[in-house]
């Protein structure tokens, strides 16, 4: 099987690559990534002839032909995928998750290859910290950031591919990955590479904004299953019941990294601050039996600790970076 993976160079994207690399021996990769600035080959290093890379642009209609007429599936990771920036510079948001989408789909359409689409819980919206409900499939969407909103936009493009032209597609939202590779202007990893900085996490807000986290290879372990048994046409959720305030999950980093678990900055929130996800999985592990692997978020996150301890050199060229844009905003609390 030739897999086709968009955004493999990302944090999911080459942590899929790997768990692929390391445990289907019979799959060859090719990866189309841009190396926008959160693509990064040392992602990629340790890979045998098996995995091609392609440095490309997923809205360049001819690359995306070529590369989707030689594969039996498309993995479609790639986006631009943080909301902080998608509030200051929205403009490449709408260019590669609506434009790059739609370009992958004529592409698959057009080979009759079947397509798997990532997406995100954002789609839904948010939920009031005491709702007993969660998002499943059929929560209504209600983007709140110009991210959520292409991201919602390339989900619908999917679904009108599958009705209008038969696409063989399916689609899958997940919730807050955490794990290796994951870029450090993203929660976990900004406050971890700012303990080891010896400087204060920075929480928006209150800080008790929830996220469902999820370990990135019970995400990739999913996506595979839907690959393999999912029915074209679906859609399906992806979670593992992680819910954790912001502040809960900084005081555990905290403590595992020998400080007070108190000593964080609350700063200026971020607009439109979604206030809860929560992931409602049940269709994924009823209909196609998958189940996570990491159900120790505490464990998880420790391993994730480790992992940024031991790979400097794959961060710090990012770091400065990345807290540059963040110098907008002031201690609140
Ligand atoms: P990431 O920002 O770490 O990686 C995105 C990758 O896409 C990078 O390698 C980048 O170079 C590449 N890319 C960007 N624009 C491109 C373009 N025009 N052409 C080709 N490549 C391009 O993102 P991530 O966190 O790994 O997210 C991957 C996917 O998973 C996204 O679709 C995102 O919406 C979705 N998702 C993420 C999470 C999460 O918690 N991170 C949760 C649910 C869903
Ligand atoms: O829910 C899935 C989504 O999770 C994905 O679709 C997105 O691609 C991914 O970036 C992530 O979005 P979030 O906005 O939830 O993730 P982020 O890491 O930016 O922030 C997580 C929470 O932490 C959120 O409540 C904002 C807060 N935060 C974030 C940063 C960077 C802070 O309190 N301080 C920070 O410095």
């Amino acid at each position: 099987m030739h897999v086709l993976v968009t955004g493999g160079a990302g944090f999911i994207g080459s942590n899929f690559v790997h768990l692929t690399h390391a445990t289907r021996p019979e799959v060859r990769l090719t990866v189309l990534d841009a190396f926008t600035y959160a693509g990064d080959r040392a992602s990629l290093l340790g890979l045998d002839d098996r995995v091609d890379i392609v440095e490309g642009d997923i809205t360049d209609a001819e690359t995306v032909d070529r590369l989707v007429g030689a594969a039996d599936v498309v993995v479609h990771f790639a986006a631009e995928s943080h909301n902080d920036n998608s509030l200051a510079a929205p403009a490449p948001f709408v260019h590669t998750n609506l434009v790059g989408t739609y370009t992958l789909l004529e592409a698959v359409r057009k080979y009759d290859v079947r397509y798997h689409h990532i997406s995100t819980d954002e789609v839904y919206g948010d939920l009031e910290l005491d709702d007993p409900e969660r998002f499943s499939e059929a929560t209504p969407y209600n983007p709140s950031s110009p991210y959520s909103a292409t991201k919602a936009g390339s989900d619908l493009l999917v679904r009108a591919w599958v009705r209008s032209f038969g696409v063989r597609a399916t689609i899958s939202n997940c919730s807050n990955n955490y794990g290796p590779r994951q870029h450090v202007e993203k929660f976990i990893p900004r406050q971890i590479t700012n303990v080891i900085d010896g400087v204060r996490p920075k929480l928006y807000g209150d800080g008790l904004n929830v996220r469902d986290w999820i370990h990135v290879d019970d995400h990739n372990r999913a996506v595979w299953t839907i690959i393999e048994h999912g029915q074209i046409g679906e859609t399906y959720l992806i979670g593992a019941d992680g819910e954790h305030n912001n502040r809960q999950v900084v005081e555990q980093l905290l403590v595992a990294m020998g400080q007070d678990a108190k000593d964080y900055d609350l700063v200026t929130d971020r607009a439109g601050h979604d206030r809860r996800y929560a992931i409602d999985s049940a269709k994924l592990c009823r209909e196609l039996g998958w189940q996570p692997q990491f159900s120790d978020f505490t464990a998880g996150l420790i391993d994730t600790i480790d992992w940024y301890r031991a790979n400097e050199s794959w961060w710090r060229p990012q770091k400065a970076a990345a807290e540059a844009k963040y110098a907008g905003q002031h201690v609140i609390g």
